[in-house]
């Protein structure tokens, strides 16, 4: 199920031949390196699973990106409801996104982010879109800077979600775009 297209790639639902992939991006320690856990197979079928349901109802997701010319998934690139964040208000939509080490440097992320943007913001009427990463993860923030998003240090916050056993991924940054900002950076 195509969601949406960039020049060079398809922004998808996930299916059952994902699997083995999905899997290598939630459990590889590099792709990993700030969170707190590694998903075995069965957990990541599970996450696989709930995010599926989630675009199959929506529309919208941590949606699949595949290349057009290969048609091999990459990685994830989408909106997503965070949960679990008291900091953030209800209704609040995220940008996020993972992909497997041998496509990072290429610009696939912006693109796709990009395409997501402009869904958000002209399909959905979302008046805000946020991102957060740990404040260490200066891939993750460079995408948010590239996108034209702008950081809130006043929003920035301890996460929730992460064990006292890791507290170098505890501090993440908070980013923020408004549509109007938004509308103004396309002009
Ligand atoms: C965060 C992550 C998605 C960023 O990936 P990325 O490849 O750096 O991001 P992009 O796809 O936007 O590519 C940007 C890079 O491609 C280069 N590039 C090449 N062609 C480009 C183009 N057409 N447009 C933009 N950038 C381009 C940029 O110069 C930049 O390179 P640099 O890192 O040497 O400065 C990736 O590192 C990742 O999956 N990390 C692990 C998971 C993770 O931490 N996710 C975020 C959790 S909050």
């Amino acid at each position: 199920m195509t969601l949406l297209e960039t020049d060079r790639l398809v922004l998808r639902n996930w299916s059952e031949e994902d699997r083995p992939f999905f899997h290598r991006i939630n459990s590889d320690d590099t792709v990993m390196e700030f969170f707190p856990f590694r998903r075995n197979r069965e957990e990541a079928d599970a996450v696989m699973d709930r995010i599926r349901d989630g675009i199959a109802k929506n529309g919208f997701g941590f949606a699949a990106a595949a290349l057009k010319c290969s048609g091999k998934p990459i990685g994830f690139v989408g909106l997503h409801k965070p949960s679990g964040l008291t900091n953030l208000p209800d209704g609040s939509i995220e940008i996020g996104w993972r992909l497997a080490p041998e496509y990072w440097g290429k610009g696939y992320v912006t693109e796709a982010a990009q395409a997501w943007l402009a869904f958000g913001f002209d399909k959905l009427g979302l008046e805000e879109i946020v991102s957060f990463a740990v404040v260490h993860n200066a891939r993750s923030i460079a995408v948010m800077r590239r996108i034209g998003m702008h950081h809130d240090p006043n929003g920035d916050f301890d996460h929730p979600g992460v064990p006292e056993s890791h507290p170098h991924l505890k501090r993440h940054a908070l980013y923020r775009l408004t549509q109007s900002d938004w509308r103004a950076a396309q002009k």
